[in-house]
């Protein structure tokens, strides 16, 4: 991968890359700030995302637009594999849209109508890379799973049983799906990695916005270990 494209979900992830890669040029498209640099030498372009599917899905295409080879993507999640605790790392083996319904019309459950493909896969050698890191960092916190992704915050037991016997979700979230259709359509090779804030089943495990300071820190050392191996 020569450019390598990373977008963060939390403001003090992107802080963090704004530390530590040398900059040379920034542009706006869209709202979104996209800065490039370099990082451990290697060419990157990083931005934050915004909340939802239709932030995720610009933000990827224009930053597939200014040219990088793939695209990382970092943030927090909602267990929903119950086996997972607060704090473990979910790296994605494939994103579906859960909120995508038209079973009315005979299409699966997170089936993009029309479309043969609609669990899009993540890259083969990002995942091992970024799964690599997680055993170094983080030993026996992370797994390999699906991303499940939709426009709502899941806060329910029922809603997140379902995602888990219907779909076999292991996490659930705003943006990756929306992100890996995109980087599907323009064959860029992705992977989603989420650290867990909550189960989804709208408990209070934990400060949501200290945890994402936390889950920032450790995201970047991820990315930052990934991409000293790439
Ligand atoms: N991001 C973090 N937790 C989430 C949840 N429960 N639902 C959707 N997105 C999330």
């Amino acid at each position: 991968y020569n450019k390598i494209g990373i977008i963060g979900a939390m403001a003090e992830e992107i802080d963090l890359l704004h530390k530590h890669v040398q900059t040379s040029v920034s542009f706006e498209k869209a709202g979104i700030t996209y800065v490039e640099g370099t990082l451990h030498g290697r060419p990157v372009i990083f931005c934050k995302s915004g909340v939802g599917k239709v932030n995720a899905a610009v933000c990827t295409q224009l930053m597939i637009d200014a040219g990088v080879d793939c695209v990382l993507f970092t943030g927090v999640a909602g267990a929903v594999d119950p086996s997972l605790n607060i704090g473990d790392i979910v790296v994605s083996t494939t994103c579906l849209q859960h909120d995508m319904d038209c079973t009315p019309l005979g299409f699966a459950r997170g089936q993009v109508p029309y479309q043969d493909v609609w669990e899009y896969e993540a890259d083969s050698r990002l995942i091992e890379l970024a799964l690599d890191a997680c055993d170094r960092l983080f030993p026996g916190r992370s797994v390999r799973g699906k991303v499940l992704s939709g426009d709502q915050f899941v806060a329910s037991r029922e809603a997140v049983r379902l995602l888990h016997e219907e779909l076999n979700g292991a996490c659930t979230e705003m943006e990756g799906a929306a992100l890996a259709q995109v980087c599907a359509m323009n064959d860029t090779p992705f992977v989603v990695i989420r650290a867990m804030s909550d189960k989804a089943d709208g408990s209070a495990h934990v400060n949501f916005s200290e945890f994402t300071v936390e889950a920032a820190v450790n995201s970047h050392r991820i990315i930052d270990d990934m991409i000293q191996r790439m």
